[in-house]
């Protein structure tokens, strides 16, 4: 058996056209305002992405680029400023920040309404609810890949692996959701091989690389992986290169659809940040909610 590749680059893409559509159709332009701290050379990356893929789908984007030794004082009073500013429809803080600076603080000065990373008290109250609001992305992002994947999902077990805030928890709460019959395992659960090859969908999120084997699969099981792990190049001295949590070459031959690193759950995090920008300008603008974003 050769399973199917699940391309989170193209679907990724698919949904970036959607949002797109919604906007240009939007009685008004969203707006999202990012801001970084510091000049760690990963997150620049991220942030220009995000910046690019913003504009690119007929959004307003607004930056604010922060020297590294920026006070925490100074940091709350900008987004507190974006808080107060009725153009600001989104806001995120990218992270890491510099070691200096709180970073729960900060995120919870985010008004709730704004929090397009779904990374707030508030929002993780209201998933964890079931009540409306805004979704964290890469979480949103697996699931909308597994629904792509196998359609309803009502029923199916799912074993997620890693009980992360950003990721593992908010994960469980939407595969719940969606009707999964829901398991968290992590670095204390017996029997741990046992349980992943119980899992129609098995969700890796622990950041360690390779780690799930090809026998840990259930035969046929939609397997998503999130973890992005930089590791030395095999063949290349002195090179690395990006792997998953999962083994994905031997993977290939006992799982029924699995998504690879890069080109998976990555692409899928800016295309829900973006969907979750279009969300929170209808929201609270009062704007009709689009009928080409649901999943
Ligand atoms: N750093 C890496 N990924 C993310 C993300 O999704 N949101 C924020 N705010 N920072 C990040």
């Amino acid at each position: 058996m050769s399973a199917m590749k699940i391309d989170g680059k193209a679907y990724a893409a698919g949904l970036r056209d959607r949002i797109g559509d919604a906007v240009a159709n939007l009685p008004g332009q969203p707006t999202l305002a990012v801001v970084i701290v510091g000049d760690d050379p990963a997150s620049h990356v991220y942030v220009k992405n995000k910046i690019k893929f913003t504009i690119a789908t007929g959004m307003r984007s607004v930056e604010h680029k922060l020297p590294a030794d920026t006070s925490e004082d100074d940091l709350i009073a900008i987004v507190r400023d974006l808080n107060a500013d009725s153009e600001v429809d989104g806001i995120l803080v990218q992270l890491p920040l510099p070691k200096h600076l709180n970073e729960n603080r900060v995120i919870e000065e985010i008004t709730p309404d704004k929090d397009v990373d779904g990374l707030t008290e508030a929002s993780a109250g209201r998933l964890s609810l079931g009540k409306n609001g805004l979704r964290p992305c890469t979480p949103t992002g697996s699931v909308m890949l597994a629904k792509d994947a196998l359609g309803d999902l009502t029923g199916k077990n799912c074993v997620i692996l890693g009980r992360s805030i950003l990721v593992g928890k908010p994960a469980a709460m939407l595969f719940l959701e969606q009707n999964c019959t829901v398991t968290i395992a992590h670095s204390r659960t017996q029997n741990l091989e046992e349980v992943c090859r119980s899992a129609d969908i098995l969700v890796a999120a622990v950041g360690r690389p390779q780690m799930v084997k090809a026998d840990w699969l259930k035969p046929g099981a939609c397997v998503i992986d999130v973890g992005i792990n930089r590791v030395p190049h095999p063949d290349k001295p002195g090179k690395t290169y990006l792997v998953g949590d999962v083994d994905y070459k031997p993977s290939l031959e006992t799982a029924g659809s699995i998504t690879p690193v890069p080109g998976g759950v990555g692409p899928m995090t800016i295309a829900c940040l973006l969907r979750n920008t279009v969300l929170a300008a209808c929201m609270r603008r009062g704007w009709d909610m689009p009928d080409n974003l649901s999943f």
